[in-house]
């Protein structure tokens, strides 16, 4: 069965004292209470190997925003699978809108990365979503359509089962506007659909989908309660332990 998983994407946020406080926040929450959901963090790179510190038992996941396609060598300022694995990372985002906005990523690079990070045994969160002049423009479904083959379908089915997607809307990112849980249902089930239709109904129900975009405490549970999405990934409410929390219960009857 596919898991429940609540993920913070905290950004360029926070300087160390900070990031140290919510984790330790974090580890008493998780210590104190049952949750229906994994929870996960991916804080800035330069803050992982506390995190791997402070989370020695994995009660949190530890996840980079983002890695290289490349094994080794002379790319400045990017940190690979290899290195992930080494601190005992458990993934990596990979393919987030404002990397693709701000660094040009691809859907080709994106694949690559997903390959790297599979084979280092690491969890890939592939982002997808579109950008709201493809959604006016009824363009969504293709454009997510194509997003997902393109990074993934040159996985085997066994490595495809060990992928997390997040959709994410592009225009309800950090916008306050969250795609109605309708809305983001009908692309869960589309993406669904699409890896049913290549790789079986198996596979496809193993798969965790995600979705992330103004995910807030108040409509966190409905978002959740949908046939198809099986999580968040997290923003701006993952940067309060008070925010966080109510959505990790988001899962909780
Ligand atoms: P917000 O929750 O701030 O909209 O961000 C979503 C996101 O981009 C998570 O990766």
């Amino acid at each position: 069965m596919r898991k429940n998983i609540v993920a913070g994407n905290w950004k360029m946020n926070k300087n160390v004292i900070d990031a140290q406080q919510l984790m330790a926040q974090l580890l008493e929450y998780k210590k104190e209470n049952a949750t229906n959901c994994e929870v996960w963090i991916a804080p800035p790179a330069l803050y992982l190997m506390m995190a791997r510190d402070i989370f020695e038992n994995n009660e949190v996941g530890v996840f980079s925003q983002d890695m290289s396609e490349f094994a080794a060598g002379a790319y400045t300022g990017e940190i690979s699978a290899d290195m992930l694995q080494s601190i005992e990372a458990d993934g990596s985002i990979i393919g987030h809108s404002e990397r693709r906005q701000y660094h040009g990523e691809t859907d080709a690079a994106c694949n690559k990365k997903v390959k790297a990070a599979l084979d280092k045994g690491l969890i890939p969160v592939y982002c997808n979503g579109e950008t709201l002049e493809q959604r006016k423009s009824g363009k969504h479904l293709e454009v997510v359509k194509a997003q997902t083959e393109e990074a993934l379908f040159t996985l085997s089915a066994e490595e495809i089962k060990k992928v997390v997607i997040a959709y994410e809307p592009v225009w309800a990112i950090g916008t306050g506007e969250t795609a109605t849980p309708e809305q983001a249902q009908e692309i869960h089930a589309h993406i669904r659909s699409l890896i049913a239709a290549k790789y079986g109904q198996e596979v496809a129900d193993e798969i965790s989908i995600l979705y992330g975009g103004s995910v807030k405490p108040d409509n966190a549970k409905e978002i959740f309660s949908q046939p198809d999405i099986d999580g968040g990934l997290i923003g701006g409410a993952a940067l309060k332990i008070e925010d966080f929390s109510k959505i990790i219960e988001g899962f909780n009857n």
